[in-house]
Protein backbone atom coordinates (compact mmCIF):
# COMPACT_ATOMS: atom_id res chain seq x y z
CA UNK A 1 0.00 0.00 0.00
CA UNK A 2 1.15 3.43 -0.85
CA UNK A 3 2.48 6.25 1.72
CA UNK A 4 -0.47 7.77 0.39
CA UNK A 5 -3.29 5.01 0.79
CA UNK A 6 -2.01 5.08 4.34
CA UNK A 7 -2.30 8.27 4.76
CA UNK A 8 -6.02 8.25 3.40
CA UNK A 9 -6.87 5.33 5.88
CA UNK A 10 -5.49 7.49 8.76
CA UNK A 11 -7.42 10.43 7.96
CA UNK A 12 -10.17 8.24 7.58
CA UNK A 13 -9.74 6.30 10.49
CA UNK A 14 -9.41 9.93 12.50
CA UNK A 15 -12.69 11.10 11.24
CA UNK A 16 -15.08 8.27 12.36
CA UNK A 17 -13.47 7.93 15.92
CA UNK A 18 -14.33 10.71 16.57
CA UNK A 19 -17.55 10.38 15.25
CA UNK A 20 -17.73 7.27 17.52
CA UNK A 21 -16.53 9.15 20.33
CA UNK A 22 -19.34 11.75 20.04
CA UNK A 23 -21.82 9.09 19.20
CA UNK A 24 -22.57 11.11 16.17
CA UNK A 25 -25.51 9.14 13.80
CA UNK A 26 -23.50 8.99 10.29
CA UNK A 27 -25.90 6.32 9.17
CA UNK A 28 -29.38 4.86 9.47
CA UNK A 29 -31.06 2.27 7.70
CA UNK A 30 -34.40 2.82 7.28
CA UNK A 31 -35.96 -0.50 7.26
CA UNK A 32 -39.52 1.35 5.91
CA UNK A 33 -41.28 -1.66 4.97
CA UNK A 34 -41.17 -5.46 5.60
CA UNK A 35 -43.29 -6.37 2.83
CA UNK A 36 -41.49 -8.00 -0.14
CA UNK A 37 -42.86 -9.77 -3.25
CA UNK A 38 -39.17 -11.70 -3.51
CA UNK A 39 -38.88 -15.41 -2.73
CA UNK A 40 -35.56 -15.08 -1.42
CA UNK A 41 -34.02 -18.48 0.09
CA UNK A 42 -30.97 -16.64 1.95
CA UNK A 43 -33.99 -13.78 3.50
CA UNK A 44 -37.52 -14.72 4.87
CA UNK A 45 -38.68 -11.21 5.71
CA UNK A 46 -41.04 -11.63 2.56
CA UNK A 47 -42.27 -14.44 4.75
CA UNK A 48 -43.57 -12.09 7.83
CA UNK A 49 -46.98 -12.68 9.14
CA UNK A 50 -47.76 -9.01 10.02
CA UNK A 51 -46.44 -6.02 7.96
CA UNK A 52 -45.66 -2.55 8.61
CA UNK A 53 -44.88 0.57 7.32
CA UNK A 54 -42.82 3.41 8.56
CA UNK A 55 -45.26 6.72 9.01
CA UNK A 56 -44.34 9.50 6.66
CA UNK A 57 -45.06 11.72 9.80
CA UNK A 58 -42.65 9.74 11.68
CA UNK A 59 -40.02 10.20 9.18
CA UNK A 60 -40.92 13.64 8.75
CA UNK A 61 -39.91 13.84 12.60
CA UNK A 62 -36.79 12.21 12.23
CA UNK A 63 -35.02 14.10 8.91
CA UNK A 64 -35.87 17.23 11.47
CA UNK A 65 -34.89 15.40 14.75
CA UNK A 66 -31.45 16.80 16.32
CA UNK A 67 -29.50 13.61 16.70
CA UNK A 68 -29.79 13.60 12.98
CA UNK A 69 -27.20 16.30 10.88
CA UNK A 70 -27.24 17.02 7.28
CA UNK A 71 -23.97 14.41 7.80
CA UNK A 72 -26.40 11.47 8.63
CA UNK A 73 -26.42 9.19 5.41
CA UNK A 74 -30.25 6.98 4.98
CA UNK A 75 -29.97 3.77 3.31
CA UNK A 76 -33.55 3.45 2.18
CA UNK A 77 -34.40 -0.48 2.38
CA UNK A 78 -36.49 -2.99 3.58
CA UNK A 79 -38.30 -4.94 2.98
CA UNK A 80 -38.50 -3.74 -0.56
CA UNK A 81 -38.63 -0.31 -0.13
CA UNK A 82 -40.57 0.62 -3.62
CA UNK A 83 -43.10 -1.77 -1.31
CA UNK A 84 -43.61 1.26 0.83
CA UNK A 85 -46.35 3.03 -0.38
CA UNK A 86 -45.33 6.35 0.06
CA UNK A 87 -41.72 5.78 -0.98
CA UNK A 88 -42.02 8.57 -3.70
CA UNK A 89 -42.68 10.97 -0.91
CA UNK A 90 -40.12 9.42 1.56
CA UNK A 91 -37.71 10.21 -1.07
CA UNK A 92 -38.57 13.44 -1.07
CA UNK A 93 -38.52 14.08 2.92
CA UNK A 94 -34.90 12.76 2.84
CA UNK A 95 -33.94 14.91 0.07
CA UNK A 96 -35.52 18.27 1.03
CA UNK A 97 -33.73 17.60 4.50
CA UNK A 98 -30.56 18.16 2.40
CA UNK A 99 -29.19 14.43 3.17
CA UNK A 100 -27.53 12.07 1.15
CA UNK A 101 -29.22 8.58 0.36
CA UNK A 102 -29.06 5.22 -1.49
CA UNK A 103 -32.44 3.43 -2.59
CA UNK A 104 -31.50 -0.47 -1.98
CA UNK A 105 -33.51 -2.61 -4.07
CA UNK A 106 -34.20 -6.12 -5.91
CA UNK A 107 -35.21 -4.67 -9.06
CA UNK A 108 -38.71 -5.72 -8.90
CA UNK A 109 -39.89 -2.41 -10.17
CA UNK A 110 -38.19 -0.68 -13.11
CA UNK A 111 -40.03 1.63 -14.99
CA UNK A 112 -41.18 3.23 -11.07
CA UNK A 113 -37.43 2.97 -10.11
CA UNK A 114 -36.32 4.70 -13.42
CA UNK A 115 -39.01 7.38 -13.50
CA UNK A 116 -38.02 7.95 -9.63
CA UNK A 117 -34.46 8.68 -10.12
CA UNK A 118 -35.34 10.78 -13.44
CA UNK A 119 -38.13 12.81 -11.86
CA UNK A 120 -36.85 12.85 -8.07
CA UNK A 121 -33.28 12.52 -8.15
CA UNK A 122 -31.75 9.80 -6.57
CA UNK A 123 -28.13 9.96 -6.07
CA UNK A 124 -27.08 6.26 -5.14
CA UNK A 125 -29.05 2.88 -6.21
CA UNK A 126 -28.08 -0.16 -4.84
CA UNK A 127 -29.44 -3.19 -7.03
CA UNK A 128 -28.98 -6.97 -5.40
CA UNK A 129 -27.50 -8.77 -8.24
CA UNK A 130 -26.71 -12.63 -6.67
CA UNK A 131 -26.03 -14.11 -10.42
CA UNK A 132 -28.07 -13.83 -13.58
CA UNK A 133 -31.03 -16.02 -15.18
CA UNK A 134 -31.64 -19.26 -13.29
CA UNK A 135 -29.15 -18.37 -10.43
CA UNK A 136 -31.02 -15.05 -10.17
CA UNK A 137 -34.19 -17.48 -9.64
CA UNK A 138 -32.85 -20.18 -7.86
CA UNK A 139 -31.62 -17.57 -4.94
CA UNK A 140 -34.83 -14.84 -4.75
CA UNK A 141 -37.29 -17.49 -6.21
CA UNK A 142 -38.10 -14.60 -9.18
CA UNK A 143 -35.67 -13.46 -12.08
CA UNK A 144 -35.35 -9.77 -12.15
CA UNK A 145 -32.16 -10.31 -13.39
CA UNK A 146 -33.31 -8.85 -16.71
CA UNK A 147 -35.24 -5.74 -15.07
CA UNK A 148 -32.12 -4.62 -13.49
CA UNK A 149 -29.72 -5.25 -16.52
CA UNK A 150 -32.32 -2.50 -18.32
CA UNK A 151 -32.05 -0.40 -15.16
CA UNK A 152 -28.14 -0.32 -15.01
CA UNK A 153 -28.27 0.81 -18.97
CA UNK A 154 -31.30 3.52 -17.95
CA UNK A 155 -29.76 4.63 -15.51
CA UNK A 156 -26.05 4.62 -14.81
CA UNK A 157 -25.37 8.28 -16.51
CA UNK A 158 -27.83 9.45 -13.98
CA UNK A 159 -26.97 8.04 -10.84
CA UNK A 160 -24.46 6.06 -8.82
CA UNK A 161 -24.86 2.62 -9.29
CA UNK A 162 -23.87 -0.24 -6.96
CA UNK A 163 -24.21 -3.64 -7.81
CA UNK A 164 -24.55 -5.98 -4.44
CA UNK A 165 -23.30 -9.84 -4.90
CA UNK A 166 -24.06 -12.15 -1.98
CA UNK A 167 -22.42 -15.35 -1.73
CA UNK A 168 -24.89 -17.84 -0.66
CA UNK A 169 -25.08 -21.73 -0.67
CA UNK A 170 -27.65 -20.92 -3.85
CA UNK A 171 -25.00 -19.31 -5.96
CA UNK A 172 -21.26 -20.10 -7.03
CA UNK A 173 -18.08 -18.26 -8.04
CA UNK A 174 -18.94 -18.80 -11.69
CA UNK A 175 -22.13 -16.12 -11.12
CA UNK A 176 -19.59 -13.62 -9.04
CA UNK A 177 -17.65 -13.86 -12.23
CA UNK A 178 -20.17 -12.79 -14.70
CA UNK A 179 -21.65 -10.25 -12.69
CA UNK A 180 -18.44 -8.95 -11.88
CA UNK A 181 -18.12 -9.01 -15.75
CA UNK A 182 -21.53 -7.10 -16.37
CA UNK A 183 -19.60 -4.83 -13.73
CA UNK A 184 -16.93 -3.37 -15.64
CA UNK A 185 -18.37 -3.36 -19.08
CA UNK A 186 -21.54 -1.02 -17.58
CA UNK A 187 -18.99 0.56 -15.73
CA UNK A 188 -20.99 0.46 -12.41
CA UNK A 189 -19.03 -0.57 -8.61
CA UNK A 190 -20.20 -3.71 -7.55
CA UNK A 191 -19.24 -5.21 -3.61
CA UNK A 192 -19.48 -8.58 -2.73
CA UNK A 193 -20.88 -9.65 1.18
CA UNK A 194 -21.46 -13.18 2.77
CA UNK A 195 -24.82 -14.79 3.69
CA UNK A 196 -25.19 -14.59 7.42
CA UNK A 197 -28.26 -15.14 9.51
CA UNK A 198 -29.71 -11.51 11.01
CA UNK A 199 -32.32 -12.04 13.51
CA UNK A 200 -34.83 -10.54 11.54
CA UNK A 201 -34.36 -11.91 8.31
CA UNK A 202 -35.23 -15.60 10.07
CA UNK A 203 -32.55 -16.98 8.20
CA UNK A 204 -33.27 -20.90 7.56
CA UNK A 205 -29.99 -22.44 6.43
CA UNK A 206 -26.99 -22.42 8.86
CA UNK A 207 -24.18 -20.03 7.70
CA UNK A 208 -20.87 -21.66 6.04
CA UNK A 209 -17.51 -21.00 5.85
CA UNK A 210 -17.05 -19.38 2.01
CA UNK A 211 -15.38 -21.64 -0.42
CA UNK A 212 -11.78 -20.69 -1.54
CA UNK A 213 -12.43 -19.73 -4.83
CA UNK A 214 -13.84 -17.18 -3.86
CA UNK A 215 -10.54 -15.36 -2.62
CA UNK A 216 -9.13 -13.71 -5.22
CA UNK A 217 -12.73 -11.54 -5.14
CA UNK A 218 -12.85 -10.84 -1.68
CA UNK A 219 -11.69 -7.20 -0.39
CA UNK A 220 -10.13 -6.85 3.03
CA UNK A 221 -13.20 -7.70 4.58
CA UNK A 222 -14.22 -10.10 3.14
CA UNK A 223 -11.39 -11.66 2.99
CA UNK A 224 -11.25 -12.15 7.03
CA UNK A 225 -14.68 -13.91 6.93
CA UNK A 226 -13.65 -18.00 7.29
CA UNK A 227 -11.38 -16.69 9.86
CA UNK A 228 -13.82 -14.77 12.09
CA UNK A 229 -16.37 -17.96 11.45
CA UNK A 230 -13.19 -19.79 13.22
CA UNK A 231 -13.61 -17.67 15.97
CA UNK A 232 -9.77 -16.69 15.40
CA UNK A 233 -10.74 -13.02 14.63
CA UNK A 234 -11.90 -10.92 17.50
CA UNK A 235 -12.43 -6.70 16.99
CA UNK A 236 -14.37 -4.56 18.95
CA UNK A 237 -17.97 -3.31 18.03
CA UNK A 238 -17.46 0.12 17.50
CA UNK A 239 -19.66 0.86 14.73
CA UNK A 240 -22.70 0.71 16.32
CA UNK A 241 -21.73 4.12 17.84
CA UNK A 242 -22.67 5.69 14.61
CA UNK A 243 -25.30 3.75 12.70
CA UNK A 244 -28.43 2.01 13.49
CA UNK A 245 -31.66 0.16 11.93
CA UNK A 246 -35.14 1.44 11.83
CA UNK A 247 -37.90 -0.86 11.22
CA UNK A 248 -41.63 -0.41 9.99
CA UNK A 249 -43.13 -0.35 13.18
CA UNK A 250 -40.72 2.28 14.75
CA UNK A 251 -38.23 0.16 16.26
CA UNK A 252 -34.75 1.55 16.74
CA UNK A 253 -32.37 -1.69 16.00
CA UNK A 254 -28.90 -1.47 17.88
CA UNK A 255 -27.67 -3.04 14.51
CA UNK A 256 -29.16 -5.59 11.52
CA UNK A 257 -27.70 -8.86 13.06
CA UNK A 258 -29.43 -8.31 16.93
CA UNK A 259 -33.21 -7.60 17.27
CA UNK A 260 -32.29 -5.17 20.34
CA UNK A 261 -34.85 -2.75 20.41
CA UNK A 262 -33.08 0.56 21.75
CA UNK A 263 -36.98 2.04 21.57
CA UNK A 264 -39.54 3.00 19.27
CA UNK A 265 -40.31 5.75 17.30
CA UNK A 266 -43.83 6.27 18.16
CA UNK A 267 -43.26 6.36 21.47
CA UNK A 268 -40.31 8.88 21.65
CA UNK A 269 -37.97 10.77 19.58
CA UNK A 270 -34.93 9.57 18.09
CA UNK A 271 -33.00 12.23 20.22
CA UNK A 272 -34.49 10.75 23.20
CA UNK A 273 -33.72 6.82 22.37
CA UNK A 274 -30.61 7.58 20.61
CA UNK A 275 -29.02 10.02 23.86
CA UNK A 276 -31.23 8.07 26.48
CA UNK A 277 -29.00 6.20 29.27
CA UNK A 278 -30.35 3.06 28.28
CA UNK A 279 -28.92 3.19 24.64
CA UNK A 280 -25.46 4.28 26.24
CA UNK A 281 -25.17 1.83 28.10
CA UNK A 282 -26.21 -0.47 25.42
CA UNK A 283 -23.92 0.68 23.15
CA UNK A 284 -21.08 -0.42 25.88
CA UNK A 285 -22.68 -3.44 26.80
CA UNK A 286 -21.81 -4.29 23.00
CA UNK A 287 -18.26 -2.71 22.80
CA UNK A 288 -17.07 -6.39 22.67
CA UNK A 289 -19.28 -8.15 21.25
CA UNK A 290 -18.52 -10.25 17.78
CA UNK A 291 -21.56 -12.02 17.17
CA UNK A 292 -21.53 -10.91 13.58
CA UNK A 293 -19.03 -10.71 10.56
CA UNK A 294 -22.03 -8.29 8.51
CA UNK A 295 -20.75 -6.30 5.91
CA UNK A 296 -23.48 -3.76 6.56
CA UNK A 297 -22.30 -3.40 10.09
CA UNK A 298 -18.60 -4.07 10.63
CA UNK A 299 -16.34 -2.89 7.78
CA UNK A 300 -15.74 0.21 10.16
CA UNK A 301 -15.08 -1.63 12.68
CA UNK A 302 -12.14 -2.97 10.42
CA UNK A 303 -11.11 0.70 9.07
CA UNK A 304 -10.54 1.79 12.98
CA UNK A 305 -8.71 -1.36 13.96
CA UNK A 306 -6.45 -1.05 10.97
CA UNK A 307 -6.03 2.71 11.65
CA UNK A 308 -5.18 2.25 15.58
CA UNK A 309 -2.53 -0.43 14.48
CA UNK A 310 -1.23 2.50 12.36
CA UNK A 311 -0.96 4.46 14.95
CA UNK A 312 -0.26 2.22 18.17
CA UNK A 313 0.99 -0.90 18.76
CA UNK A 314 -0.68 -4.50 19.70
CA UNK A 315 -0.09 -4.30 23.27
CA UNK A 316 -1.00 -0.81 23.58
CA UNK A 317 -4.53 -1.46 21.45
CA UNK A 318 -4.92 -3.98 24.08
CA UNK A 319 -4.52 -2.05 27.43
CA UNK A 320 -6.96 0.07 25.06
CA UNK A 321 -9.90 -1.86 24.23
CA UNK A 322 -8.66 -5.43 25.72
CA UNK A 323 -7.45 -8.06 23.96
CA UNK A 324 -8.12 -7.74 19.62
CA UNK A 325 -6.59 -9.27 16.62
CA UNK A 326 -5.12 -6.38 15.65
CA UNK A 327 -2.55 -8.03 13.58
CA UNK A 328 -4.83 -9.68 11.53
CA UNK A 329 -6.42 -6.56 10.23
CA UNK A 330 -3.21 -5.18 9.86
CA UNK A 331 -2.64 -8.02 7.50
CA UNK A 332 -5.95 -7.93 5.72
CA UNK A 333 -4.96 -4.65 4.69
CA UNK A 334 -1.53 -5.46 3.56
CA UNK A 335 -2.84 -7.94 1.37
CA UNK A 336 -5.46 -5.94 -0.57
CA UNK A 337 -5.27 -2.44 -1.94
CA UNK A 338 -8.41 -0.79 -0.95
CA UNK A 339 -9.26 2.47 -0.46
CA UNK A 340 -10.88 3.33 2.75
CA UNK A 341 -15.34 3.42 2.93
CA UNK A 342 -16.95 6.46 3.59
C1 LIG B 1 -32.48 -7.17 3.09
S1 LIG B 1 -32.18 -6.65 1.48
C2 LIG B 1 -33.28 -5.27 1.33
C3 LIG B 1 -33.21 -4.58 -0.01
C4 LIG B 1 -33.82 -5.31 -1.19
N1 LIG B 1 -34.99 -6.02 -0.90
C5 LIG B 1 -32.77 -6.21 -1.81
O1 LIG B 1 -32.90 -7.41 -1.80
O2 LIG B 1 -31.80 -5.64 -2.31
C6 LIG B 1 -30.59 -5.85 1.57
C7 LIG B 1 -29.43 -6.73 1.20
O3 LIG B 1 -29.28 -7.75 2.18
C8 LIG B 1 -28.83 -8.93 1.53
N2 LIG B 1 -29.17 -10.09 2.33
C9 LIG B 1 -30.35 -10.67 2.46
N3 LIG B 1 -30.30 -11.73 3.29
C10 LIG B 1 -29.02 -11.82 3.69
C11 LIG B 1 -28.34 -12.71 4.55
N4 LIG B 1 -28.97 -13.72 5.15
N5 LIG B 1 -27.01 -12.53 4.74
C12 LIG B 1 -26.36 -11.49 4.13
N6 LIG B 1 -26.97 -10.61 3.32
C13 LIG B 1 -28.29 -10.77 3.09
C14 LIG B 1 -29.61 -8.89 0.23
O4 LIG B 1 -29.04 -9.76 -0.73
C15 LIG B 1 -29.55 -7.43 -0.13
O5 LIG B 1 -28.42 -7.16 -0.92
S1 LIG C 1 -33.25 -9.96 0.35
FE1 LIG C 1 -34.50 -8.24 -0.28
S2 LIG C 1 -35.69 -9.12 -1.96
FE2 LIG C 1 -34.96 -10.85 -0.79
S3 LIG C 1 -36.60 -11.29 0.68
FE3 LIG C 1 -35.06 -10.01 1.69
S4 LIG C 1 -35.91 -7.98 1.44
FE4 LIG C 1 -36.93 -9.26 -0.08
S1 LIG D 1 -20.74 -7.40 16.50
FE1 LIG D 1 -22.59 -7.66 17.76
S2 LIG D 1 -23.34 -5.60 18.27
FE2 LIG D 1 -21.81 -5.41 16.65
S3 LIG D 1 -22.99 -5.33 14.77
FE3 LIG D 1 -22.45 -7.48 15.08
S4 LIG D 1 -24.07 -8.43 16.29
FE4 LIG D 1 -24.33 -6.18 16.36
Amino acid sequence: MSLFETAKHLKHGLTRSIDVKNRNVRVIGLMATDLCKSRCRHCFIWNKKEHSHLSVDVIGRLVRDPAVTRKTFFELTGGEFLEHPDWREIIKLVKDAGNDFVVLSNGMYPDELIEAVKELGIPNVYMSLDGLGETYKRVRGVDCSDNILRIVDEIKDLTNIHLGYTITPWNAVEDLEQVKALAEEKGVEMSVGAYQSPEFFDTVKPVGKISPEYEPYLDEFMSLNNTWMDKNLSIPCWNIRTKCYILGNGDVFLCQQKSVVLGNLNEKSFNEIWNSPETIATHEEYAACNDCWLACNRPLDMQLAYAGRLVFSNNRLNKMFGEHDWDLVLDAYRNHNSSPGS
